[in-house]
């Protein structure tokens, strides 16, 4: 079964060709990182625009990388929330126009279901060797979220941030010590040859809950470069080498602290097989590292290039959907909310 898995929730314009869930055939991003590197963070308006512009060769250069033509689709899946609304209408409705023009069934995928089934990519004996249920941990620039996945497409949110979004914290840190968006592979980049020279930020912690909180910590790394002079009125001011290094180090350590924390007490909790990481901030060495030397149990990741936003994820999780005959109507919708 090919599905064309198509993602436009927020700032890359990608669609893929994904075969039975598993093999990729094709996986084409077209990111805007560059174009909103200049505002620091994503402007909504611009990432809509980019989207809509990108649109159709993506879509072009997934079918023929693939080696297969339009006819060769046995279905179109997008990508219809949580995302910013302007971004996932250029999806939603274009797809929709595609499938009404080729014929083919479309159908509506969560991009956090799109997270967790990247593990399945190239790897589709997960289920099977490990079993449910598994502990999926989704940490990117909107979302902190602890899902316990008991099957295939059941889930239960267990946790989540009550503030901001682990993938924010690191953008919002990057900002703090003048380095560039996005945040993460350049706090991580920085942190390399750290010698654990400062003192410790905190690691915040939600009372009797699995939840996450990262919002303190990026005030106490703000207080802290102000004590240390080199961040006033909200702008750095000429952090030397050495602090962003060791303070890119110790925020990371931090917040990876937070992750592995919380997701190895939901193991012990729900008595999970395995642990899934997705999302871009599952890109990071660190927490890859950490999570793997900490865990019991085993500990699934994708290839970093498939932990940030792609189509391919969204290709995957359609496949257990249309196997499962779930279908969709035309007037499903952009939700920008949607939950698990
Ligand atoms: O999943 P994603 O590509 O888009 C969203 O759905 O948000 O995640 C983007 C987020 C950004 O906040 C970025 O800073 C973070 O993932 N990120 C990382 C790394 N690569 C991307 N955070 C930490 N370390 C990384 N290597
Ligand atoms: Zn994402």
């Amino acid at each position: 079964m090919n599905i064309l898995g198509i993602e436009t929730s927020c700032d890359d314009t990608a669609a893929a060709v994904i075969c039975d869930g598993k093999i990729i055939k094709s996986n084409v991003v077209a990111s805007q990182k560059e174009m909103h590197k200049k505002y620091g963070g994503i402007i909504p308006e611009v990432s809509s625009r980019e989207h809509f512009l990108n649109f159709l060769p993506v879509i072009e250069e997934a079918v023929t990388q693939a080696g297969i033509t339009y006819r060769d689709l046995d279905g179109i899946a997008v990508t219809n929330g949580p995302g910013l609304a302007g971004a996932l209408l250029v999806g939603v409705n274009s797809a929709k126009g595609l499938a009404m023009a080729w014929d083919k069934p479309l159908i509506g995928i969560n991009h956090l279901e799109g997270h967790i089934y990247s593990a399945w990519l190239e790897n589709d004996e997960l289920g099977k060797a490990y079993g449910f249920p598994m502990i999926c941990l989704i940490a990117s620039g909107g979302h902190t979220d602890l899902v316990v996945m008991k099957d295939h497409l059941e889930y239960e949110t267990i946790g989540r941030t009550v503030d901001d979004a682990a993938g924010e914290a690191f953008d919002k840190a990057a900002r703090i010590l003048g380095l560039g968006f996005p945040g993460g592979p350049e706090i991580q980049k920085m942190s390399e040859n750290a010698s654990g020279l400062v003192p410790k930020l905190p690691r915040p912690t939600v009372k009797n809950s699995l939840s996450f909180s990262f919002s303190g910590l990026k005030s106490a790394l703000a207080r802290r470069a102000e004590s240390e002079g080199f961040y006033s009125n909200g702008i750095p001011s000429n952090p030397t080498d050495i602090q962003v290094r060791e303070y890119s180090a110790e925020f990371q350590e931090a917040v990876v602290d937070c992750l592995v924390k919380n997701t190895l007490a939901a193991v012990e909790e729900f008595n999970a097989v395995a642990i899934v990481l997705g999302g871009g901030v599952a890109a990071n060495s660190r927490l890859r590292i950490r999570m793997n030397s900490d865990s019991t149990v085993p500990v699934i990741i994708p290839a970093p290039r498939l932990c940030t936003d792609n189509g391919a994820m969204i290709g995957a999780a359609a496949y257990y959907r249309f196997r499962d005959g779930y279908s969709q109507e035309w007037d499903m919708d952009a939700i920008p909310n949607l939950k698990l």
